[in-house]
């Protein structure tokens, strides 16, 4: 977790309600997860749940003082009455796993017993994950219960599908701790890009040789997802369009992906109109191969002794005329005159903001977690870093864009 999300996160209090699915299993790396935030989290476990998890492993994680009892000679703090105390210090109310039976409870006001009754008392917002046999999930009276819920504003974290610890398959399973840590983080986060749409393009591009063969770049799209991510948590709408990666977008994005800088190109003409803020992220190829054969090119024939190159189009370059009131933010990765390049490029680009990349050094730049290097923009210098963790990094441009939106 990168410092300034945790940081944010900090003093952040999350009642985290365990209810008696088997799905429970999962609830003690829920917990770590949060904790790894830096949020302080509070356990209420129904009687049930503790058929599947223990309250000293869950108090061993958290932290904190475990409940599990309506009435309690031991109080939350001083004589505070539990359910109360504990509803007005969450900031966010997590249920997970929610079996059908809490659900049902819920949707219908029953508080009888702590958890269903510290879950009516509370105003912060709630988070249901459900989790069941998935029979029981799509019985009609589950289904209206949910939508009852998620009317009321409660969101709800869809199950996922595939093999249930009950033997059936299909849709029922609790989504993985980091998933739910995640939807935690996105309700905990500030929203000051509500409303606002960020095309996002990140990764290599592939320039195909033949079937087999292809140019590439060193880029991973490690920067690019870091900027997903925190322009997600922050409420922005994300277009990501993305060149062949191997890790994961933040679930909240819209993610197409792209091959060749000829189909970035047109992914990005074709989402430009919607967007407010473009962040070209991506290490898009300056040269392509001239002719892509169809067949795989064999080397007992004329092989391959030189490559015939053609230049690519410059994506930032042809979308000048289009940008108009919108934000033009690229990158530019340098082995030396940092500076110079960099803002040769944002002039030549027309680009209100440019993050030049050291590269060529282990620690920074491609595939690593850490980037060096400074803001620019038209009047200056906005801002210098030095092996900053990428996630740090894109809320920092983030700020910078927020400032001139
Ligand atoms: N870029 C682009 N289209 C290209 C190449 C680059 O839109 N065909 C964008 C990149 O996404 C980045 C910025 O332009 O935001 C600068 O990319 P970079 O590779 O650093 O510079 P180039 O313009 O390609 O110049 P050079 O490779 O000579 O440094």
């Amino acid at each position: 977790m990168d410092g300034s999300a945790a940081a944010a996160m900090n003093n952040s209090v999350v009642v985290y309600g365990i209810t008696g699915g088997i799905a429970a299993y999962k609830a003690p790396l829920v917990v770590r997860g949060l904790r790894a935030l830096g949020i302080d989290v509070t356990v209420v476990m129904t009687e049930s749940a503790r058929q599947f998890v223990t309250p000293y492993t869950i108090q061993t994680i958290s932290g904190n003082q475990v409940y599990t009892e309506m009435f309690s000679t031991v109080a939350a703090s001083g004589f505070e009455i539990d359910h109360i105390a504990l509803a007005d210090r969450a900031d966010c109310f997590l249920i997970a796993p929610a079996t059908a039976n809490f659900i049902a409870k819920l949707a219908h006001g029953i508080a009888d017993d702590l958890l269903t009754t510290t879950a009516l008392a509370t105003r912060a917002p709630l988070l249901v994950c459900p989790s069941m046999n998935v029979n029981m999930l799509t019985n009609q009276a589950t289904q209206d219960n949910l939508q009852t819920l998620q009317s009321r504003g409660i969101r709800i974290l869809e199950p996922e599908a595939g093999e249930l610890a009950c033997g059936w398959e299909g849709q029922g399973r609790l989504p993985e701790p980091e998933r739910i840590v995640a939807e935690v983080q996105h309700i905990l986060s500030k929203k000051d890009f509500s409303g606002k749409n960020i095309l996002i393009t990140c990764g290599p591009t592939c320039e195909d040789i033949d079937p087999v063969r292809y140019i590439t770049n060193r880029s991973t799209g490690k920067m690019g997802a870091a900027l997903v991510e925190a322009a997600c948590l922050r409420d922005a709408r994300v277009t990501v369009i993305s060149g062949p990666v191997h890790l994961k977008y933040a679930p909240w994005a819209e993610v197409i992906e792209v091959r060749s800088a000829r189909e970035m190109l047109n992914q990005v003409n074709e989402h430009l109109v919607e967007a407010d803020v473009l962040i070209m992220a991506a290490a898009v190829a300056d040269f392509v191969p001239a002719q892509i054969s169809e067949r795989k090119i064999k080397k007992s024939g004329t092989g391959i002794s030189s490559l015939d190159l053609a230049p690519s189009p410059d994506i930032l370059s042809t979308l000048i005329p289009r940008k108009n009131a919108k934000i033009f933010i690229g990158f530019a990765a340098e082995t030396e005159s940092l500076l110079d390049n960099a803002r040769q490029k944002m002039e030549s680009k027309g680009l209100d903001m440019i993050v030049a990349n050291q590269v060529g050094r282990k620690d920074t730049g491609f595939a690593s977690d850490t980037n060096s290097g400074v803001i620019l923009s038209p009047s200056g210098i906005m801002e210098r870093f030095e092996l900053i963790e990428k996630t740090d990094l894109a809320h920092k441009i983030l700020d910078h864009v927020k400032d001139r939106l």
